[in-house]
């Protein structure tokens, strides 16, 4: 067998981590990754016969079932994902049944999957449906954003059109907007539903006083929306003290739109 800590898509992964945590967004345990991994990615690496032990989980990821994902441990920090990723990390099977894990790398100190773990399953389950390419679901508590959550209104229309107005990039990033829930209770299935209804529509979802929801078809895609709408955040918090004397208007808006050939989400500049 080939050392799983060699292969690509584990490099990438605490490479991004790493990155997470060097960006402010993952202070302590805060935030979880979870990366779909293809079986040929896993060829020679690992032996898919041999399940360390299985993790029970209280929703039905039956739609799942077979599938494999690099997700990031509960209550385990960001920080040590370098130094100690057996113990950071854990690579997964969803069972048959839909309801259990099956461990086949990582965890060794005994540890399990995020508790975040539903609404990772869960968003991967919608995504999947939207996007079949989609591999990866990111969660994080960015500064800027959380610094935004407590002066703006939690409102998708108009943190959607500020965070548009923020950057020149930001509408041809995200043309389809942002979608924000309200304050919910986290590693639920609750939150888990609605964070998945609302990646029927959106990338990237504020979970209202607690921090950022992302997807994407890999690991950089899903940072970089995440790096994009912080820049955005960040620049609303600078100038927010201040007085505004220039704004990407409404017609700039539009010209970048058409330009960059995105479908841009209607109802926020029209
Ligand atoms: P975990 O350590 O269980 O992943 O929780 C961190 C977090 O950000 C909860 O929302
Ligand atoms: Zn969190």
């Amino acid at each position: 067998m080939k050392n799983i800590l060699e292969s690509s898509f584990f490099k990438k992964m605490r490479d991004i981590i790493y990155g997470m945590y060097h960006h402010g967004w993952d202070e302590r345990n805060g935030g979880n990754v979870s990366l779909l991994v293809t079986d040929e990615e896993l060829e020679g690496y690992i032996d898919k016969n041999v399940v360390i032990r299985t993790i029970p989980f209280d929703f039905c990821a039956e739609k799942l079932a077979g599938k494999y994902f690099l997700v990031t441990s509960s209550g385990k920090y960001f920080r040590n994902v370098v130094c100690s990723p057996e113990t950071t990390l854990g690579l997964i099977r969803i069972a048959k049944d839909g309801h259990h894990a099956e461990l086949l790398w990582g965890f060794e100190d005994g540890g399990v999957f995020t508790s975040e773990f539903p609404s990772h399953m869960k968003c991967h389950m919608q995504r999947l449906e939207v996007d079949p390419e989609n591999r990866v679901i990111m969660h994080c508590h960015p500064t800027n954003i959380l610094a935004m959550n407590c002066v703006h209104e939690l409102d998708e229309i108009s943190i959607t059109r500020d965070m548009w107005k923020m950057g020149t990039e930001c509408i041809v990033v995200f043309p389809e907007g942002i979608g924000v829930l309200p304050w919910m209770l986290c590693g639920t299935n609750e939150i888990g539903d609605a964070t998945s209804e609302k990646m029927k529509e959106y990338r990237l979802v504020i979970w209202g006083m607690h921090g950022i929801y992302a997807c994407g078809k890999n690991l950089d895609e899903a940072f970089g929306l995440i790096e994009t709408l912080e820049k955005a955040a960040e620049i609303y918090m600078l100038t927010s003290t201040q007085k505004r004397i220039n704004t990407i208007t409404d017609d700039q808006l539009r010209l970048l739109a058409n330009f960059f050939k995105v479908n841009y989400k209607k109802g926020v500049i029209d």
